[in-house]
């Protein structure tokens, strides 16, 4: 049985009741499910005894209106899913549930520095903010022990985890592997707006991840002294980014090795501190027509 909550005063009504011995797990999504937010619910029904999975697509980590209404809404088919899979409990909050003052004029307490300037924070600013705020917001409705989200959105799990620590929160935060098409194209909702041969070409971008972290770690591997020459990277990153960009109807923004930790760029450090391979992200983004796709790749 999956039950159902619009009102946040039902779903706390509902934490109230609930045993202190149950470990409580959280999957926050925008909806439109697909494998890779099943994984994450399926992780949390491992390690949890009842799992909560919200649906709000989130006003205020949308920059572009055109992006937020384009979002893909299938409810009826995600409600299928989530009773599928095993989930417990279903919140389906209104914008006013989650935002009574109105979304402009919710506190948002959160700084995140450099983290929130690189990357997704640089093209899309605010929306990092948007997240924070309404994760925060969803947690303290839920008051899980352990949120599950995936890497995938590997900054966004960096981003809440800084907000957890801004919070003091004794919440645990668990980042589940991407899930991906059997042609290595990572599970997003937004897969489902590419055309026919927009799909057929997309899983060029895992392609190309894979061939630019495999020239990165074997540089590494066979001459770290000269990998420490200030160009290697920037060349590597050049190379597919190009590659990609030949593409039709493909535009990259961007195709960076950054410190996993933190997300600074390679590029900007200095040759002595470059972290080895296991330490480093490969972070892309790409517009595939008028659909733009993230995806990263830890170098090993
Ligand atoms: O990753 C997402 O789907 C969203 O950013 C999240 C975490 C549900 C917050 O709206």
């Amino acid at each position: 049985m999956l039950i159902r909550f619009e009102r946040k005063t039902d779903l706390e009504a509902w934490r109230r009741e609930l045993s202190p011995d149950l470990r409580l797990g959280f999957v926050p999504t925008m909806g439109a499910l697909h494998r890779g937010h099943l994984a994450l619910i399926e992780r949390a029904l491992e390690e949890c005894d009842r799992v909560v999975c919200s649906i709000f697509v989130n006003p205020t980590q949308f920059n572009q209106a055109e992006d937020l209404q384009h979002y893909p809404r299938t409810e009826e088919k995600d409600l299928q899913l989530l009773l599928e899979v095993g989930c417990h409990l279903l919140f389906l909050p209104t914008i006013e549930e989650i935002y009574p003052e109105g979304p402009e004029n919710a506190p948002n307490p959160f700084v995140f520095g450099e983290l929130e300037k690189v990357m997704e924070g640089e093209r899309r600013p605010g929306h990092f903010r948007g997240v924070a705020q309404v994760v925060s917001r969803l947690l303290e409705i839920v008051q899980p022990h352990a949120l599950y989200m995936g890497q995938k959105d590997y900054q966004q799990t960096l981003i809440v985890r800084s907000m957890l620590e801004q919070m003091n929160s004794p919440v645990q935060l668990v980042v589940c592997p991407t899930v991906r098409e059997e042609d290595g194209l990572a599970m997003s909702s937004r897969n489902l707006r590419l055309s026919a041969e927009q799909r057929a070409l997309a899983p060029e971008i895992y392609r190309a991840m894979r061939a630019a972290a495999t020239t990165f770690a074997e540089r590494h591997k066979k001459n770290s002294s000269a990998f420490r020459q200030p160009t290697p990277v920037g060349q590597i990153e050049d190379r597919y980014l190009q590659q990609l960009a030949a593409l039709p109807g493909f535009r990259p923004e961007y195709f960076c090795f950054a410190r996993a930790a933190d997300l600074k760029p390679l590029r900007d450090l200095p040759p002595e501190e470059l972290p080895p391979p296991g330490e480093v992200v490969l972070c892309t983004a790409v517009w595939v027509g008028d659909v733009r796709l993230i995806d990263n790749l830890i170098v090993s």
